[in-house]
């Protein structure tokens, strides 16, 4: 091989580094021509066997060829890169840390709801489940509170035809409960409920209670302090005292209203509880004879207690939320402190 030979090498080389039209194809063409097994390291071999007098021009010519080409591989290829960012190829760079998806967080009122089941199941408490869409009698008639009643003016709700309604309580699960299964009985049912309610900030349209029903032989109030106690002790720390108040419910017979003690001032009185050191919780009571008979068990037999809770309330309590409608505007930031 002469000197010759390397240019008629070289523009074989320039020719096809001028077809190669992907970045593959020009590298390829490198390691052909340029490699460590490539024609021009085969060129350097044979080195030793030009006569000295043409070593010089043997030399260049290779020199040559492996500059030349080298230029016109990088020009290939820097035209390439560029002629596919224009048209938009994602070019990739897999050392950048990857897109952070932010993991959600639970809802208070979820948590509220997971913690109040935790916490009657270590008393023996199942969950129940009900229709948000409701029949009249469920809702109401069966907890005796007939069609003339006044209490059920506080709840006017959304009716969807003559006979059903969305749920203004959790109550009727009892009732459903009750039809399902004979006595014992120990449920917890949170969900949903509805009341054609103004919103401000303590009201809202779309809430959430649970429900609390606990039928067997001698069941008594003492049963019911007990265990409202426990809870309250639970949810809202070992310090926290609980009172009841004599009230109505058509569907207890008594029925009682039950407070905490100010989670804020502790009792002593504070612009939270209004000066009052206690903070109304929800409605409890012995359930009424008349429901038993309802939905067939018997009144001389068993007796239970029953109780509801908003737990918006409990959350925002326990949270010190001062607005329910910051429960439902569904602001990341907001509802994202609370885990
Ligand atoms: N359902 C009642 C309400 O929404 C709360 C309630 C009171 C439930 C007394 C009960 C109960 O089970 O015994 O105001």
């Amino acid at each position: 091989m002469n000197a010759q030979d390397i240019i008629a090498l070289k523009e074989r080389g320039l020719a096809e580094a001028a077809q190669a039209a992907t970045l593959a194809e020009i590298e390829a063409v490198r390691v052909k021509y340029m490699g460590r097994k490539g024609l021009l390291q085969d060129v350097m071999d044979g080195l030793k066997s030009v006569p000295p007098e043409e070593r010089r021009d043997f030399g260049r010519a290779a020199n040559e060829l492996k500059q030349e080409l080298t230029a016109l591989l990088d020009g290939r290829k820097a035209t390439l890169s560029a002629a596919g960012k224009a048209a938009g190829r994602k070019q990739f760079d897999v050392s950048l840390p990857g897109a952070w998806r932010g993991l959600g967080t639970r809802h208070p009122v979820t948590q509220v709801i997971e913690e109040t089941i935790r916490i009657f199941s270590m008393l023996g408490f199942t969950v129940a489940d009900g229709p948000d869409i409701e029949t009249e009698y469920h809702n109401f008639d069966a907890l005796n509170t007939p069609a003339d009643h006044p209490s059920r003016d506080t709840q006017d709700t959304f009716w969807l035809d003559g006979t059903t309604l969305l749920r203004t309580q959790t109550s009727p699960v009892q009732i459903r409960v009750m039809e399902r299964c004979k006595p014992p009985v120990r449920i917890i049912a949170p969900g949903r409920c509805y009341r054609r309610d103004t919103t401000d900030a303590t009201h809202s349209a779309n809430f959430h209670q649970v429900e609390g029903l606990y039928v067997d032989r001698k069941v008594s109030m003492a049963d019911l302090k007990g265990d409202i106690t426990f809870f309250a002790r639970e949810m809202m720390g070992p310090d926290v005292k609980v009172r009841f108040r004599p009230h109505f419910f058509p569907f207890t017979e008594p029925s009682v209203e039950y407070d905490f003690s100010c989670h804020v001032c502790g009792g002593s009185g504070c612009r939270v509880c209004k000066h009052s050191g206690w903070i109304e919780i929800s409605g409890a009571g012995m359930v009424n004879p008349k429901v038993f008979n309802i939905v067939g068990y018997d009144p001389e037999a068993c007796t239970g207690y029953a109780f509801g809770m908003g737990l918006e309330r409990i959350a925002m309590i326990k949270y010190g939320i001062e607005d329910i409608r910051l429960l439902y505007d569904n602001d990341v930031r907001f509802l994202g402190q609370f885990s």
